[in-house]
């Protein structure tokens, strides 16, 4: 039975698509099996696995979408140690199904009063209406683009997100709410370059900030399946 990890977020361009690539890639560096399903239709997660085939790195292995009737069955059945999944910002039977049975449901934000306030929309209309089904489902957020100097609006955005029902900030539970992914040109080139973050390691120069961000954030995710599944 592979975990499923699910990248989701009603507003775009928020990072869904980057942090899926660089959370698969960064699961292949530990040696783990990763597959991925792309359901939006714009299919960036299918193009970065793309350009990642044309390079010597270990390809990311896309999955077709399964029906929604089969979607549970095909996720318990599979051999694969994760699956990470993208979502498209738009609602659908079978991305609202890979959302509810999540292992983790990552939900990318940026730390300004536009995105809280969008954040809310996500929230009345998804999560709290797969509540109604199950009322332990919670979504974990996690601020990308943070300005390199941001600090405390990092942990104000934290705050905010984590007192809406169903809604915590990642890495929350141990009082952590400074984390974030900040606002890196290298987030875009790694993608253009087939490879994650966490495999452009310049050996000279040891980890990059954003080598540490990725390897945080895989922890963090990891960490939150151990907690709901444990
Ligand atoms: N932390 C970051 N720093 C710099 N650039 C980033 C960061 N995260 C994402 N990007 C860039 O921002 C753009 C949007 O990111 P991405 O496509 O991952 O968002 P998305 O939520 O998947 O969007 P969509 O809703 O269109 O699917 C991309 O060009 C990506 O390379
Ligand atoms: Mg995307």
């Amino acid at each position: 039975m592979a975990q499923t990890i699910v990248f989701a977020q009603s507003k775009g361009g928020t990072g869904k698509s980057t942090m899926a690539f660089q959370v698969a890639t960064a699961l292949m560096s530990t040696g783990a099996t990763v597959g991925a399903i792309d359901f939006d239709v714009q299919a960036s997660l299918a193009l970065f696995a793309g350009i990642r085939e044309q390079t010597e790195a270990e390809p990311i292995e896309m999955l077709e979408i399964p029906r929604p009737e089969d979607y549970e069955e095909y996720v318990k059945r599979s051999p694969l140690d994760y699956i990470v999944v993208d979502t498209g910002g738009y609602d659908e039977e079978t991305q609202r199904l890979a959302i509810f049975l999540a292992d983790v449901v990552v939900v990318p934000f940026r730390d300004s009063m536009a995105d809280i306030g969008g954040m809310m929309g996500f929230q009345e209309n998804l999560v709290m209406s797969l509540r109604e089904k199950w009322n332990e489902f919670e979504v974990c957020c996690v601020v990308n683009f943070a300005h390199i100097f941001a600090g405390k609006s990092i942990e104000e955005a934290a705050i905010e997100v984590d007192s809406m029902e169903g809604m915590r900030y990642l890495g929350g539970v141990n009082g952590d709410k400074t984390f974030c992914l900040r606002d890196r040109k290298i987030y875009k080139t790694s993608l253009d370059a087939g490879k994650g973050v966490t495999e452009l390691q310049n050996k000279d120069e040891g980890k990059t900030a954003a080598t540490e961000e990725i390897e945080r954030l895989t922890f963090l995710i990891l960490e939150e399946i151990k907690r709901r599944n444990g």
